[in-house]
């Protein structure tokens, strides 16, 4: 006997063998152009100012913001959200900020769009934890709830200074009911049928939100757990979809990004629409910190969660590493 029909005729490792081969071969690979940037923008500052938690991350300023964005367009990435920290002292109950013309996301929206054009799609945060002075996504009723009714009466003033401002998208984070309907019915109002609406459909009450607390200087004092998704649903992810579709999203979100992957892949079977997910800062920070200490390969281990997105059924994915990643991206494909 020759030996040949000893051990498995059939070797997926073929197809392993050398860099060229698993090139061709790869199911799937992540696109620049589907890769947006979150930036965050201070009023009142003279330099960026370094988050502490997000080691690479800043608090942009104005100037600093348009160079960023700049560095996008040339990054071929697709997009960027939009985070305004307004100075402290105009925090108020209500989230003021975030519905005054001149409040610092609609000042840096417009900053944004003059450099950009549309070259790059510009998005922006809908909510009020970054404008309250008790760092909720809502305002609250007198026993100290957040309210959800009084809440989408300010988001539907805020789509509507956004859009004024230059977004081309919107991203409502705030996990209040009926907020899809509310902005969208907003924008049409004020004939802004062209402004896009992007559902942060399933969003979790996650301890991976930590460092971006320090990102928009939020001064929340307990959870969100009355209005974010309990981390151990699943089905109720489906109804949040059934509605945000219902209510008119032009695009849905899972957040946080790598702990909800079943999550993103069952959307990913079920929607007509583009679907993103968001690699939160809790996400930025773990990696970070391990490569820092040498304990994880930093560029492999970052490509590898952005493939993991991409496989789960991703078109889009926010992430902090939008810009080196893109360059990774077209040095290896
Ligand atoms: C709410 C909002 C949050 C994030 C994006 N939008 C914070 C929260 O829900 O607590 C988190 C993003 C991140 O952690 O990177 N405006």
């Amino acid at each position: 006997m020759s030996g040949l029909t000893e051990g498995p005729v059939i070797r997926p490792r073929r197809l392993r063998t050398t860099p060229a081969m698993r090139r061709m071969v790869a199911e799937h690979r992540p696109d620049p152009a589907g890769l947006i940037l979150p930036a965050f923008v201070r009023e009142g500052i003279a330099d960026p100012v370094p988050i502490a938690a997000m080691p690479g991350v800043v608090q942009h300023t104005r100037d600093s913001l348009k160079k960023a964005a700049a560095e996008a367009v040339a990054a071929g990435i697709g997009g960027i959200m939009l985070f305004g920290v307004p100075e402290e002292s105009k925090k108020d109950a209500v989230g003021t900020p975030g519905t005054d013309p001149d409040g610092i996301l609609q000042v840096a929206l417009r900053d944004v769009r003059a450099e950009v054009g549309d070259d790059l799609v510009v998005m922006s945060d809908v909510c009020l934890d970054e404008t309250t002075d008790h760092g909720h996504c809502g305002v609250l009723d007198a026993s100290g709830r957040v309210d959800n009714d009084a809440t989408l009466e300010r988001y539907a003033e805020m789509a509507q200074v956004q859009a004024d401002a230059g977004a081309h998208v919107l991203g409502p984070s705030g996990m209040m009911d009926g907020q899809i309907a509310v902005i969208r019915e907003a924008l049409d109002q004020i004939g802004r049928e062209d402004v896009a609406v992007l559902a942060y459909t399933a969003k979790y009450a996650s301890a991976f939100y930590g460092p971006f607390r320090e990102a928009v200087g939020s001064s929340l004092k307990g959870d969100r757990k009355t209005y974010q998704q309990d981390p151990a649903n699943f089905r109720e992810s489906l109804r949040e979809l059934e509605l945000d579709l219902a209510e008119g999203a032009d695009m849905v979100m899972v957040k946080p990004g790598l702990p909800y992957l079943d999550v993103l892949a069952a959307f990913a079977a079920e929607v007509t629409v583009p679907l993103a997910a968001y690699q939160i800062s809790g996400e930025y920070s773990m990696l970070e910190a391990a490569a820092e200490k040498g304990w994880i390969d930093r560029e492999r281990a970052i490509l590898e969660t952005l493939t993991s997105f991409t496989r789960a059924g991703a078109d889009m994915v926010l992430t902090y590493w939008a810009v080196e990643a893109a360059g990774w991206l077209r040095r290896d494909y």
